[in-house]
C-alpha cells in the first residue's frame, strides 16, 4: 500500500518564530512518521509580492530550511526542496491556468483583501492575481492527500479542489482531489501581548540563543492590574500565563503558578523563571542544532540537492500525465 500524501509550503519571509513551531511544524513532525511528506520554500509565492526587492529571498530561504531542520524536520523522512528547483511546477501553473476562469481568482477572499490593505506594493500584477493557481500546481503535481494549512489558506486550497475537478472533468482523471488538514495553532503572544509576529517586532525566533530568549521573556507584558509587587494577579488575562499553558505542565500551573499569582505570594519575575525552566530544555536544543548545522558548509544544499531530486521523479511523472491529457 502507498502512504498517502502530505504537502506544505512556507513563503520564505525570514527567521521562523515559536507561533511557527507551535502552529506548522509540530504537525509536520508528527506527519513526517505517518506520511509520504513533501515540504517546500515557496519562492515563486514569496515573488509574487515582494518582486521589487528581493535581496533578501536567498538568505531567507536558506533560514527557513534551517529552522525547519532544528526543529526536528527529517529529511530522511521527508522530502525537502525549493520551489523554483522543481519547473515542473511551472510547467503545470501554465497548463492550470489555461483552465482556471478568471472569476475564480477575482473573487478569491484573500486576493481582495490583500489588494485593498497592503499600500506599500502594487499587487495589480498578473502574477498576483495567480498566486492559487501556482499553489494548486505545487499541490497537485504531488498527488497529495491532505495539504496541512493555517485556516486563512483556506481558500486557495478549495480553488485548488476546483481546478483539479474542473481538469479531470474536462480530461481524464489525472489528479487527486486534496483536502486541507488545519493546523489548530494555540494562541501564542508576543513579547507585547499582541499575536507574536515579525511585524510586531514581538517574536521569540527559534534562532535565538538563549540568552536572547530569557532577555525578551523577562520584561514581557503580564496583567496590568499587578502593579507592584504586592498587587495580586489574573492568570486569565496574562499574556505570560498563554506561554505557561504550552510550556508548563499543569499540575505546576495549578499547584504553583496560579495561585501564586492570585495571592501574590510569587512575583511576575519568579513566575517568568518558572516558565523560562520549561520553555528553554524546549528552544535550547533547537538554537543548538541550528548553528552546528549553520557551521557545516553544504550540509543544507545537499539535503535540498537530494529531496529536489526525489520530488523531480514524482512532479515530473504527473506533468507528463498532465500533459498527455491536454493533448500536449
Ligand atoms: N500560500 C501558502 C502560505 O502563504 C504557501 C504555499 C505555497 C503553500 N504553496 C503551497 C501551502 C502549497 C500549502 C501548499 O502560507
Ligand atoms: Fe502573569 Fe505570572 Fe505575573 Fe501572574 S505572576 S501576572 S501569571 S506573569
Amino acid at each position: 500500500m502507498q502512504r498517502r500524501r502530505v504537502l506544505s509550503g512556507m513563503r520564505p519571509t525570514g527567521r521562523l518564530h515559536l507561533g511557527h513551531l507551535l502552529g506548522a511544524l509540530d504537525n509536520w513532525r508528527r506527519f513526517q512518521d505517518e506520511y509520504e511528506c513533501y515540504f517546500f520554500v515557496a519562492d515563486w509565492h514569496a515573488l509574487t509580492s515582494d518582486y521589487a526587492d528581493p535581496s533578501h529571498l536567498r538568505e531567507h530561504t536558506r533560514e527557513i530550511v534551517l529552522d525547519w531542520l532544528s526543529a526536528g524536520i527529517d529529511p530522511d523522512k521527508a522530502v525537502l526542496f525549493i520551489q523554483s528547483h522543481v519547473p515542473e511546477h511551472a510547467e503545470l501553473n501554465l497548463l492550470l491556468s489555461m483552465i482556471t476562469p478568471l472569476p475564480w481568482l477575482e473573487r478569491n477572499p484573500t486576493y481582495k483583501e490583500q489588494l485593498q490593505e497592503v499600500t506599500n506594493k502594487d499587487l495589480s500584477t498578473f502574477g498576483f492575481l495567480g498566486y492559487p493557481v501556482l499553489q494548486a500546481a505545487d499541490i497537485l503535481i504531488y498527488q497529495a492527500n491532505f495539504v496541512p494549512v493555517g485556516v486563512d489558506q483556506l481558500p486557495h486550497i478549495e480553488l485548488t479542489r476546483e481546478i483539479a475537478r474542473r481538469f479531470n472533468h474536462l480530461y481524464k482523471r489525472v489528479f487527486t482531489i486534496p483536502e486541507a488538514k488545519l493546523t489548530d495553532s494555540p494562541k501564542i503572544p508576543g513579547t507585547d501581548g499582541r499575536k507574536m509576529s515579525k511585524s510586531y517586532n514581538n517574536c521569540i525566533y527559534l534562532s535565538d540563543p538563549p540568552e536572547t530568549v530569557q532577555a525578551n521573556v523577562k520584561p514581557m507584558v503580564t496583567d496590568p492590574a499587578r502593579v507592584r509587587r504586592t498587587d495580586p494577579g489574573n492568570p486569565e488575562v496574562c499574556p505570560v500565563y498563554d506561554l505557561h499553558k504550552i510550556f508548563t505542565p499543569q499540575g505546576e500551573r495549578e499547584s504553583y503558578v496560579v495561585p501564586g499569582c492570585r495571592t501574590a505570594a510569587i512575583g511576575c519575575l519568579d513566575c517568568k523563571g518558572v516558565l523560562l525552566n520549561h520553555m528553554l530544555p524546549v528552544l535550547s536544543p533547537i538554537y543548538e542544532r541550528r548553528v552546528k548545522l549553520a557551521e557545516q558548509a553544504g550540509e543544507v544544499e545537499d539535503i535540498l540537492a537530494a529531496g529536489t531530486e526525489r520530488a523531480r521523479k514524482v512532479a515530473g511523472a504527473s506533468l507528463m500525465e498532465a500533459k498527455k491529457a491536454m493533448g500536449i
